[in-house]
């Protein structure tokens, strides 16, 4: 069985959230320095531009958390049975997939997966490719951005939430926290909570993989602009803008910027007087923090949670936490 739920009630809510969206947009390219949200990153194109980047050979989080699941598959999904297993940003459904391989047929029927993304693509997608590897599993998709809305997720009773891809690692530190606080409010004791984190380690080991030599991630990064360009109406031409990506050590992020290659005018509808860039101004368009030891315990005392194990690989490159809900 699978339902598709756009999570809206009345009508006129798309328009509603149409204005939202670029109202967000709009705050953020009119701000010193310029800003888009990352989340704008994902509509249909640039979740396969994602899914790309997963296989490049220097982007080692997928690579390295695909062989934690893997390796401590069976102590991860031991109590799996009769659960809702929730991913937040399924993606491609890869990383779920290796956990439902190491489960028996009549566990993996007793439970239901439920798949929360922002794009309806991937959604459709992660659920004929799961029905079709693992025949009659019950699979839901829900479309939602899971930072702003995670009340859906409460009626199902006993649950095991997943955020994989240290998706974390986008927020600010106090939006982090108070997701992860949020999270905490809508989990049952005995609930759990698996949370894939990237770790701070070598620069050079970090910006290579936000610098790839196909330049996928540019065409990733550049990708936002025909985002905003559907959203708000403007006419930016991405091709005229560099792919900056680096790590800013004072914050333990890894940060995205757009670069003007020269300066520019950008009409839209929406701003009479337009936009103007000058050469070599940024667009910020994403941080991805990068976590210690005690970010780990700081996210178990927000969220009200045990630690039951921390899964890491032989370099301590990336770590799955598995929380408990007391
Ligand atoms: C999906 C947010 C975890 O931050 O590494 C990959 C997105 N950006 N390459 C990350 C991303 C550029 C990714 N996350």
């Amino acid at each position: 069985m699978s339902t598709v739920t756009r999570n809206k009630g009345n009508p006129g809510a798309e328009d509603a959230a149409w204005s939202r969206e670029a109202q967000e947009i709009l705050t953020g390219l009119t701000a010193t320095p310029k800003f888009i949200p990352s989340r704008f990153f994902y509509d249909d194109v640039g979740s396969k531009l994602f899914e790309r980047i997963t296989k490049l050979p220097e982007y080692y989080p997928s690579r390295t958390e695909k062989g934690i699941l893997k390796r401590y598959a069976g102590e991860i999904t031991d109590g799996f049975g009769d659960a809702a297993i929730i991913e937040l940003g399924s993606g491609d459904c890869s990383k779920i997939s290796i956990l439902l391989r190491a489960l028996s047929e009549g566990e993996r029927r007793s439970l239901v997966y439920v798949s929360v993304d922002v794009s309806r693509g991937a959604l459709d997608e992660s659920g004929r490719l799961l029905r079709k590897r693992f025949g009659d599993i019950t699979v839901r998709g829900i479309q939602a951005d899971f930072t702003v809305d995670m009340g859906m997720v409460e009626k199902y009773d006993k649950k095991v939430l997943c955020l994989f891809g240290s998706t974390i690692g986008n927020l600010d530190p106090s939006d982090a926290r108070d997701f992860i606080a949020r999270t905490g409010c809508v989990m049952a004791k005995g609930d759990r909570f698996l949370l894939g984190l990237d770790m701070v380690k070598e620069r050079a080991v970090l910006e290579r993989a936000y610098n790839d030599a196909l330049g996928v991630t540019a065409q990733f990064n550049r990708n936002i602009l025909n985002v905003v360009n559907r959203v708000i109406g403007s006419d930016f031409r991405p091709e005229l803008f560099e792919h900056l990506a680096f790590f800013n050590a004072r914050h333990n992020r890894i940060e995205m910027h757009l670069k003007a290659s020269r300066a520019m005018h950008v009409n839209t509808p929406l701003l009479t007087q337009g936009l103007d860039l000058e050469e070599g101004e940024t667009i910020h368009t994403e941080n991805s923090r990068k976590f210690l030891r005690d970010h780990i315990l700081e996210f178990a005392a927000a969220g009200g949670f045990a630690i039951r194990r921390i899964h890491s690989d032989s370099m301590g490159w990336f770590c799955l936490v598995d929380y408990v809900k007391q």
